[in-house]
């Protein structure tokens, strides 16, 4: 085994909000073998496990070992009439897994195409979008511990899935590295949600299934959200922030129209999209840190921001958010 460690190596091309930072020792692992050689060699040094690099803003130089997870592969595990259980790598990105489901007619994530980031890192943050949630087709995953390189499998119920978190975020938070991640998926007929407003209504009028659904996510997501090719970004930076139905009742005294859905009970999820759009901070830029005009949950560098330039802005976000609504917003996106 050819461990390729580098030293001083540019984080550029490995996170989705472009941000240009050096790690001081860098390796990528493609096996369980490869990793455990590479946890074994590093007890001192701290750790960075990347995947895709679409959920963090990194705003300094690292001083450790960033380890990039870059093992490959899909494959149906089991399957009968119905079902179909399919085993992911945690560095295939998430994207080619959903075509590839579409493909082969399998449904469940087809109301999550075009999310950035690689499969290891979806379940750490539940991901979800149009009315979907990872857990919902999550049946395990493969993770290694950091302290002793062993491998531990978690089912769903041991991972603790809520509104963009999970174990892997709390108690286990740097504990476990994921490696791979099974999946229940269905055969036709599928059961398709297309209870997001927007959702259905793109499908006004056209065939319903899983590849129609992609089709109109794509269409949506490319509407609204930034292509970190193009624009630095990490999706939505805040989570929507969950209120009481007190606090929720006050606040709709002085604005009907705030947007909500329901959460638990006496609870209240409110659009931060919607908190930072009142402030007026749709489409505000401050030199090449800005708010997206179109997703106000959306933060991009347009081009030379630093981490550092991105971290005032959503604080300053998130202090003017305070003041003016007395709401915590709580980032989304992992900040180094
Ligand atoms: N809104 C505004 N201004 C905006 C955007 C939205 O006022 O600039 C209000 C509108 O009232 C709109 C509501 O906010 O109806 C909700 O907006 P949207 O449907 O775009 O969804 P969101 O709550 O802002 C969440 C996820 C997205 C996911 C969409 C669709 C979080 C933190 N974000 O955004 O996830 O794509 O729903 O399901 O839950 C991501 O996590 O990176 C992400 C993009």
């Amino acid at each position: 085994m050819v461990l390729n460690f580098q030293k001083d190596t540019s984080l550029l091309p490995y996170n989705t909000f472009g941000i240009d930072v050096e790690s001081k020792h860098f390796v990528g692992v493609k096996s369980i073998d490869e990793l455990q050689a590479v946890l074994n060699q590093n007890k001192q040094e701290k750790l960075l496990v990347l995947g895709g690099g679409s959920n963090l803003l990194l705003t300094k130089d690292f001083e450790g070992l960033t380890l990039r997870i870059q093992n490959r592969g899909i494959e149906i595990v089991e399957q009968d009439d119905r079902k179909a259980r399919v085993k992911v790598a945690a560095g295939e990105n998430w994207h080619d897994f959903v075509l590839w489901c579409l493909e082969n007619d399998l449904g469940g994530v087809e109301n999550l195409a075009l999310i950035p980031g690689n499969v290891g890192a979806a379940p750490i943050q539940n991901i979800g979008a149009y009315g979907v949630e990872l857990r919902e087709v999550f049946e395990s995953c493969e993770a290694i511990s950091i302290d002793t390189g062993k491998v531990k499998i978690f089912k769903k119920d041991e991972c603790d899935f809520g509104y963009r978190n999970s174990i892997f975020k709390n108690t286990l938070k740097g504990k476990y590295i994921i490696f791979s991640v099974q999946f229940n998926l269905n055969k036709p007929p599928h059961a398709l949600n297309i209870s997001y407003k927007g959702l259905s209504e793109n499908l006004e009028g056209k065939i319903l299934n899983i590849q129609s659904i992609a089709q109109a996510v794509i269409e949506i997501r490319s509407s609204k959200l930034p292509d970190p090719k193009k624009i630095g970004n990490c999706g939505s930076f805040f989570k929507n922030p969950v209120i009481t139905l007190i606090k929720f009742n006050d606040l709709k005294q002085q604005y009907p129209d705030i947007p909500h859905y329901p959460d638990q009970v006496d609870k209240i999820k409110i659009p931060a999209a919607w908190l930072i759009d009142t402030l007026g901070y749709k489409g505000y830029r401050n030199h090449e840190a800005g708010v997206h005009p179109n997703q106000a949950l959306v933060l991009v560098n347009y081009g030379n921001a630093t981490g550092a330039d991105i971290k005032k802005l959503a604080q300053q976000i998130r202090n003017k958010v305070k003041e003016k609504f007395a709401i915590n917003l709580e980032f989304e996106v992992n900040i180094i």
